[in-house]
């Protein structure tokens, strides 16, 4: 079969909540797809972050195939030992105070957690989070995200006792924080507003807030972390220690996992049955992470993603296209932002071979896995020069 009867079975049966792509991959390894015409494809696209170290990755394989043959799904109330290290791993490699996990299946999941955690740790409602900032879209995360008006609007009234301010002005969120905000909610670079990359002293100025009014800080590293800027965890960069940190996407490199991380003082006021998740901690998710985990210092990925993100930044800074408003980004997550609208170019550069993702009306989003090496980028190039003259 085709394509197109793939396309056609998938309009027939799967509910249309997606935009298509026009294409029917069958196939990834490393850093490239296929589709199902045999064409190769750059993948700066990582299932918007999802695979993290590729495709068909065979520390990840064999984790999994060999959990699979053990143990694939244990309930939260029996203990596991692929559940315990792979708690013990994310607590080794988290910065601060976080001190434990609650494991879920998704980003969404991990944000809906923060949520309820901030509000039983404090006793108070309010939740303050970003314009342009983007959390998910089940009910509780959706009254955060603030991107685009069509995400919202027809499930509102969503959340009460949210509000939003300016990324990047922690001025705004003097103005509208108070004593009966339970948290600030925040990505530590916007990821689906266009790769926003804040001033380096904004997070500690919105941790000083947060402590002056009671209020706990929340890092949302779904798309962020593991391993995607040089550091495990974005905020790293920054020098604050979240309260709340939340992580998903690839947590597990393409297996489904999700993970909220707290303090012992949130976790102190947690109880038995206050929030749970059939799936989350599955053994499988778990030991598929202990093998990122394991792999990005195996083959020293954060060095890897820190010196090909800037190779990748500079080399599109270099290329001086009268299309191009601006280069932004950090380790392996990087945005061309055009002076025009930029879904023909994603199409344009898929056409030629060069998966990326199209954000906002303007950007080019390109999130590739964390093993890319210079030479791909220089694959990359090639095509991007090609395309965006
Ligand atoms: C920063 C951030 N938070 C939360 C989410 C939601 O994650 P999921 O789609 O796994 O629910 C996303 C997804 O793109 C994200 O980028």
């Amino acid at each position: 079969m085709e394509h197109e009867d793939y396309y056609a079975m998938q309009e027939k049966y799967i509910a249309p909540v997606y935009g298509s792509r026009g294409l029917t991959i069958v196939k990834g390894e490393g850093v490239y797809l296929y589709d199902s015409e045999g064409k190769k494809y750059i993948d700066c696209f990582s299932n918007i972050g999802v695979n993290i170290l590729g495709h068909n990755v065979k520390e990840i394989n064999e984790a999994v195939y060999s959990q699979m043959q053990t143990l694939t799904n244990l309930h939260g109330s029996f203990t596991n030992d692929k559940r315990s290290l792979c708690a013990k791993k994310l607590i080794e490699h988290a910065p601060g105070k976080l001190s434990k996990v609650f494991f879920c299946n998704s980003g969404t999941e991990s944000i809906e957690a923060a949520i309820k955690f901030s509000k039983l740790a404090t006793g108070k409602q309010e939740i303050i989070a970003a314009k342009m900032g983007y959390h998910g879209k089940t009910l509780g995360a959706l009254s955060l995200t603030k991107t685009l008006k069509k995400y919202n609007e027809p499930y509102e009234p969503l959340l009460e006792h949210v509000k939003h301010f300016s990324y990047n002005d922690a001025g705004s969120l003097k103005e509208i924080i108070s004593e009966n905000t339970a948290a600030v909610v925040l990505e530590p670079i916007q990821g689906e507003s266009g790769i926003r990359v804040p001033d380096m002293d904004f997070f500690v100025k919105v941790k000083e807030i947060c402590e002056n009014n009671g209020s706990l800080l929340v890092i949302d590293e779904v798309q962020s972390g593991m391993g995607r800027t040089g550091k495990i965890f974005a905020i790293e960069h920054f020098n604050v220690d979240p309260d709340i940190l939340c992580s998903a996407k690839g947590i597990a490199s393409g297996i489904p996992m999700g993970a909220t991380l707290i303090t012992e003082e949130v976790s102190s006021k947690l109880f038995n049955g206050c929030h749970t998740n059939t799936f989350g901690g599955n053994p499988m998710a778990c030991a598929a992470s202990i093998a990122v985990f394991d792999t990005i210092k195996k083959k020293n990925l954060l060095k890897n993603a820190q010196e090909v993100g800037d190779y990748f930044i500079s080399e599109l800074k270099k290329f001086d296209s009268p299309l191009i408003r601006e280069i932004r980004g950090m380790g392996l997550m990087i945005a061309i932002d055009l002076k025009t609208k930029s879904t023909k170019f994603a199409k344009d550069l898929q056409d030629n071979g060069l998966i990326v993702i199209p954000t906002g009306s303007t950007v080019l989003r390109f999130l590739p896995p964390i093993i890319f090496s210079k030479e791909n980028v220089d694959e990359a190039m090639e095509i991007v020069k090609k395309v965006i003259k």
